[in-house]
């Protein structure tokens, strides 16, 4: 046996061991979040709202790793036609790539889903959609540093240029590593040299200094809340943190997949692309279950705080608070790298899962409710957060208003259960 087999099967019992943590109740909660989603229309199209795009992206997210989960064919079937069907909403966004620059970055993680689709179904209305973004991806402004702007927002440019959020390497990354096919069309917007080096350029600055990610930068400094000398924003977002976090994983996921299918001919620059991005992935984790031990004193139970570095703190009366989708989408990255392999450390490791599992937990039991017909309600999920205005400050954040059955916290509960379904057995 080689060292690396020997290693991924240490982990596999080491996983199994867990098990004995496994809540009881896990298995149907995914695909019953599915069904109430569909039933309440949800992410059936575009939508309009300032987080439409992403949140499209991650329930495509959820519903082809439902797909793929069951056994059940009706589901199965109905899923995929629910797929397909929204998926083809979104092509008129993505006719006219000058009008698609337009768009946050966020539109990629939609990107990602068609290119996965094309492949299935050959549609030639999705390789334009594709082709479009591809387009509008090489003409993204960026700052003069390299990096590119989250969001050319033309009805606001005062508000919104030049400024990078982290929230943006969600869709970006696995966008820009499957338009570069097998590594052989590379450029400064596409392929595993050009994804890392966006993502070195956010870490370097919004690492807030314990290894945690402040929610994005003004290269300008322009806004009232950017540092004078590196232009950071001041606080550490808890879901544009978790997007981050869950973009480098999906990338080092969509890198595995190019590397054994091209094993061949895997270039030097993959390799390099790919051992950077887990080290800095291990890094990222390092530092949030630091966090979370932190959250775990505070309330006895796991959860990612809305403002991750104030936990339970409160400023002139607004309160921070333990925020949904931050905490599903956290335990899903943390369990899913668990299953691939991506945490090195054994003691890390160990800890992912029994943050992992807590984070579930915690939700599930205080903020997942079941209504008399059937159908599950997820609470407390944060509004959009922006830097568009001169004042982001902590408060800022803990006033943001939460939702109900918002298509981002549903979409993660449905990823953390499922992954929790496979730790489990
Ligand atoms: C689906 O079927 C596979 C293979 O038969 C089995 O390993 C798996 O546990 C089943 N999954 C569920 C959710 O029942
Ligand atoms: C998908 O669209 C087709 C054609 O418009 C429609 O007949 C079907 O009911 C839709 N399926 C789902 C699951 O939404
Ligand atoms: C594409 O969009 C731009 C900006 O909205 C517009 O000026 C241009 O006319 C459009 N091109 C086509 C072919 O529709
Ligand atoms: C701001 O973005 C514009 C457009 O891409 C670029 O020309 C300029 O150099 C950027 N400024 C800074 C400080 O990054
Ligand atoms: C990589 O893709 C190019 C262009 O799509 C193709 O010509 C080449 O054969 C591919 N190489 C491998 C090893 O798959
Ligand atoms: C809190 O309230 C005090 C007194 O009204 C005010 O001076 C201060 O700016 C407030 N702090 C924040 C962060 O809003
Ligand atoms: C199920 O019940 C909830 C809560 O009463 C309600 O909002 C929802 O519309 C119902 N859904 C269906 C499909 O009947
Ligand atoms: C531009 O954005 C700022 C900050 O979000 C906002 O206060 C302002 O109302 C916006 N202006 C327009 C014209 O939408
Ligand atoms: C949101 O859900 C919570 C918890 O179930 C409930 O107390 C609250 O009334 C709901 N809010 C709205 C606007 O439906």
């Amino acid at each position: 046996m080689t060292p690396a087999k020997l290693l991924s099967l240490f982990a596999a019992i080491a996983a199994v061991a867990q098990t004995s943590q496994c809540p009881q109740n896990v298995h149907g909660q995914a695909s019953q979040m599915m069904a109430s989603n569909i039933a309440r229309s949800q992410g059936a199209a575009a939508s309009s709202s300032g987080t439409g795009l992403i949140e499209l992206g991650i329930f495509y997210q959820a519903l082809r790793e439902s797909i793929a989960a069951t056994n059940d064919t009706a589901d199965k079937q109905t899923w995929t036609a629910y797929l397909h069907n929204s998926t083809a909403t979104a092509i008129p966004l993505f006719t006219n790539a000058t009008s698609a620059i337009g768009l946050p970055l966020d539109r990629f993680s939609i990107g990602t889903e068609m290119m996965r689709q094309s492949h299935e179904t050959q549609s030639a209305s999705l390789l334009s959609a594709i082709s479009t973004l591809q387009d509008s991806l090489a003409h993204q402004p960026r700052n003069t540093n390299g990096g590119l702007w989250y969001y050319d927002n033309r009805n606001n440019l005062t508000a919104y240029r030049n400024l990078s959020y982290t929230d943006g390497m969600y869709s970006y990354p696995t966008f820009a590593i499957l338009s570069a096919g097998n590594g052989t069309r590379q450029s400064d917007a596409v392929g595993p040299a050009a994804v890392l080096k966006q993502l070195e350029i956010l870490a370097a600055i919004c690492d807030d200094g314990t290894g945690l990610l402040v929610h994005g930068y003004d290269a300008l400094k322009a806004h009232g809340w950017a540092d004078p000398e590196t232009g950071a924003s001041p606080s550490v977002w808890g879901r544009s943190q978790a997007w981050y976090t869950l973009g480098v994983l999906e990338a080092l996921e969509a890198l595995e997949a190019l590397q054994s299918a091209t094993s061949h001919v895997m270039t030097l620059d993959l390799k390099v692309s790919y051992s950077n991005m887990k080290l800095l992935f291990n890094s990222l984790i390092k530092a949030q279950i630091v966090a979370l031990e932190r959250a775990l004193q505070i309330n006895d139970r796991y959860g990612v705080w809305q403002v991750v570095d104030l936990p339970g703190a409160s400023i002139n009366g607004s309160q921070n608070f333990i925020e949904t989708s931050a905490s599903l989408m956290t335990a899903y990255f943390l369990l899913k790298s668990v299953r691939l392999n991506i945490l090195e450390d054994t003691k890390l490791r160990n800890k992912a899962i029994k943050a992992g599992v807590g984070l579930w937990e915690n939700i599930f039991e205080t903020h997942v409710t079941r209504n008399a017909n059937g159908t599950l309600d997820l609470s407390g999920t944060s509004s959009i957060a922006s830097l568009s205005a001169q004042i982001v400050n902590a408060k800022y954040y803990f006033d943001r208003p939460t939702a109900n059955n918002s298509l981002i916290g549903t979409s993660a509960f449905i990823l953390a259960s499922l992954e929790l379904e496979k730790l489990c057995g």
